[in-house]
């Protein structure tokens, strides 16, 4: 059985140079067969919106649906770092939502750790997260709740003032009392100096690297989430295809009549098959 890994033992990577492997994952399967692979951490995302729930975006996103989501995941991957994210409104409009929505992830879904999206304007959140005993990771970057502010789902940091606003940022998180960052969609010489910046371990989604390891979205790197795919996503399966080829081949056998075969069915007992012949005379 794996040992799940500690905030301690993520430090100590960092330290290391070793790379943390991180996808997320919403279901009960996908996060058995991470757990089963090897992988660090998972992160039920509030991307479950668009990759499971077909939603546009993130914002339609509840609290129930995120904590419900987050129980599948955990009974899957038991001895797995887990982290639960805030849906959009969940921490903007009070610090006691903030800690008591956070406080559910560990309480009803037996998650490790919590992450939101911003920078100084929700480091009073993370403070008082922080601050209630619970771990928490700030988001910057290209942060999928506010892409509307954004101009939509855009790389952010590409030039000298916006990436001195996500430095800024960055150290101001780590000052609240996050246990972790993520970088999302900035240039790769940007992560490598915030990482080296932070004492706190500095991860990226489609923030290149070196930095403190590496996240994927699992709809992406397998290939279900036809949308659209981001520049920074290698796919490492077509799982959309394979479904649709069995799903075809499964009409196809049905329709022919190739499925189900002697193989499928659940015959009379042996010794039965007469008293089950004469009984069904009686409905002739
Ligand atoms: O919800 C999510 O999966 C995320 C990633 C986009 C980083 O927050």
């Amino acid at each position: 059985m794996v040992q799940k890994k500690t905030r301690l033992d993520f430090l100590e990577m960092k330290k290391k140079g070793d790379q943390a492997t991180w996808i997320t994952a919403y279901d009960f399967p996908t996060a058995s067969f991470a757990e089963k692979a090897g992988i660090d951490m998972i992160l039920v995302g509030d991307s479950l919106g668009m990759v499971v729930l077909g939603y546009q975006g993130t914002i339609p996103v509840t609290m129930d649906d995120c904590i419900s989501h987050c129980q599948a995941v955990r009974r899957g991957a038991p001895n797995t770092f887990c982290i639960g994210d805030l849906p959009f409104l969940s921490y903007q409009i009070s610090y006691e939502e903030a800690v008591r929505n956070a406080g559910r992830f560990l309480k009803e879904a037996d998650m490790d750790a919590v992450k939101l999206e911003g920078g100084l304007r929700v480091c009073p959140q993370i403070k008082a997260i922080a601050d209630a005993g619970i771990l928490v990771m700030g988001h910057i970057g290209l942060t999928p709740q506010s892409s509307g502010q954004l101009g939509g789902f855009k790389a952010q940091g590409r030039d000298a003032a916006s990436a001195r606003e996500l430095i800024k940022d960055a150290l101001a998180i780590q000052e609240a009392g996050a246990y972790a960052l993520l970088l999302e969609a900035i240039p790769p010489e940007l992560t490598t100096f915030i990482a080296k910046k932070l004492t706190i371990p500095v991860y990226g989604i489609g923030a290149g690297g070196p930095c403190d390891g590496q996240l994927l979205i699992c709809g992406d790197m397998l290939g279900l989430f036809q949308a659209f795919t981001p520049k920074f996503v290698k796919k490492y399966a077509n799982v959309a295809e394979i479904e649709t080829n069995a799903f075809k081949e499964y009409i196809k056998d049905v329709k022919t009549g190739a499925f189900p075969a002697d193989e499928h069915c659940y015959h009379i007992l042996k010794g039965k098959e007469e008293e089950f012949y004469e009984m069904l005379k009686e409905f002739m």
